[in-house]
């Protein structure tokens, strides 16, 4: 059965999305089955892979209100050079989906009982998440097995870590128990600075999560790669950032859970 990862921080700018798409890839490049769902009404996630945000007739809004089936859903095999991601995208008019749903029931499983049906096509289902502790949030906390905290090397990158924590340990004790922390990754490391690796040593000391030994360098490639439409594995293959996502592909692969 596939594990579903929600890539949460409601801090914007971290690199949650930049880690969904490549970390997906990276992971279909190994020969998984992965399902990558954008649940940020910016719809980066959807654009990044070379989608127009704008030129969608389903999307997760649609399937969160009931409108079009999962499979409507469902973009297949949106990376033409690598087998095997398919995509749930995302565009502005999900922003409107927390006052629509305002008086649905059990809106905190809306989106589990939509992905349920398709959970056991895929190996790894990926959801990318908002910038918020919102509904969609709470939603993709749901849904998932385990919570990955993307945490940019900067300085103030434990703002806000607690405040997270806190929420999956909400939505574990009253709405998912089986929800896990996967752990945090550090984005955007800089080797030239000092700032960077203070920071990753200070966030070590403060936290009990586990924190994954792959670290994504700052990479401009991989800010170069989704105006593209393309997966840093496709863009540059030979890159820093693609080896560091393969890298982490290959640890949260091997990261077992009981
Ligand atoms: N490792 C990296 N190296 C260079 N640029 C990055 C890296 N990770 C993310 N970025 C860039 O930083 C910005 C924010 O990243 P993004 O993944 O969109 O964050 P979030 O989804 O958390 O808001 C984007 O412009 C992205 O291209
Ligand atoms: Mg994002």
């Amino acid at each position: 059965m596939g594990r579903v990862i929600a890539i949460a921080n409601q801090k914007g700018g971290v690199g949650k999305t930049t880690t969904s798409i490549n970390l997906s890839a990276a992971l279909a490049e190994k020969g998984k089955k992965v399902l990558v769902i954008d649940t940020d009404p910016q719809g980066n996630t959807t654009s990044g892979f070379g989608l127009d945000k704008n030129e969608l007739e389903n999307t997760i809004y649609e399937l969160m209100i009931g409108e079009c089936e999962t499979n409507d859903a469902i973009v297949k095999n949106v990376v033409e050079e690598i087998d095997g991601v398919d995509i749930i995208p995302s565009n502005v008019n999900l922003a409107a989906v927390e006052i629509e749903l305002i008086d649905a029931e059990q809106k905190e499983f809306i989106l589990r009982e939509a992905i349920g049906k398709v959970k056991d096509d895929y190996d790894y289902i990926v959801i990318d998440c908002p910038p918020s502790l919102s509904m969609l949030t709470v939603n993709a906390m749901t849904t998932a097995n385990t919570v990955l905290v993307p945490i940019q090397c900067e300085y103030y990158a434990l703002e806000g870590l607690s405040q997270l924590v806190h929420t999956v340990n909400l939505v574990k004790d009253r709405l998912n128990p089986e929800l896990e922390m996967e752990g945090v990754v550090f984005t955007m490391f800089d080797s030239r600075t000092n700032l960077s690796l203070q920071v990753v040593e200070n966030v070590k000391e403060h936290i009990q999560e586990n924190v994954y030994k792959t670290i994504i360098p700052r990479n401009i490639r991989l800010a170069e790669a989704p105006s593209y439409g393309m997966p840093i594995n496709v863009y540059e293959p030979k890159s820093a950032g693609a080896e560091a996502y393969r890298l982490l592909a290959g640890e949260v692969i091997d990261r077992k859970f009981d």
